[in-house]
């Protein structure tokens, strides 16, 4: 069912060192993205696959993970993603990439489902440095990245909870244990 795949879908934080991903299952989940709705049917974006291990290291570096939780090393050290999706906006085709952030979000949730339906998973990661990343894996000056996809076979437990009793939704970690307190769906509707 679909929704069992969206639950599925939680956003991991550390990975199996062992668990790679090749160029083809990255082609395949990007893919999806092709297919998903576009503004305009204009196709702005662009897709940088990065699963060399250099530069998944190089690219790690300019990554910020877990920022709420502070006292600890997030991914693991050794558990980081072994691939990466660095969605661009092709200023080719619109300047202004702005406009187009709805399909940035549309095109990257069809990446992790697809990633997560085939065993995988990851986190999406806005807290970057789209220069260094740039910079880094020696993208054109047309292409800005937008939005950067860690991917790898989680080794973590995410757990999903209400909120807690004072209504707060931040994320938290006990025990080992990753826990996402999302909103009741009650709270969500308007009719
Ligand atoms: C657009 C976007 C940007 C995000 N950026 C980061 C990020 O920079 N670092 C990070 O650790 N998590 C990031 N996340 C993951 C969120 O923290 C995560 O979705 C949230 O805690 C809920 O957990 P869940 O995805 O398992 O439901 C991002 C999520 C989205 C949708």
């Amino acid at each position: 069912m679909l929704k069992d795949l969206i639950s599925a879908s939680r956003s991991y934080r550390s990975f199996d060192p062992a668990g790679v991903i090749s160029r083809e299952q990255l082609w395949d989940w990007v893919d999806c993205a092709r297919l998903s709705p576009s503004s305009m049917n204009l196709q702005t974006l662009k897709f940088r696959l990065v699963y060399k291990p250099q530069e998944c290291n190089a690219l790690f570096k300019v990554t910020r993970w877990a920022g709420k939780i502070k006292d600890q090393t997030i991914p693991p050290v050794g558990h980081e993603p072994t691939a990466y999706v660095v969605l661009c906006a092709d200023t080719r085709i619109v300047e202004t990439a702005e406009r187009f952030q709805k399909d940035v979000g549309i095109c990257a949730q069809s990446i992790m489902l697809a990633a997560t339906e085939a065993g995988f998973g990851g986190c999406m990661i806005g807290s970057f440095s789209p220069a260094k990343t740039q910079e880094l894996l020696g993208l054109p000056v047309y292409l800005l990245p937008q939005l950067v996809l860690g991917l790898g076979k989680p080794d973590e437990t995410v757990v999903l909870t209400d909120p807690a009793e004072d209504g707060s939704v931040t994320y938290y970690r006990n025990g080992g244990i990753h826990y996402v307190q999302k909103r009741k769906l009650k709270d969500l509707i308007v009719e």
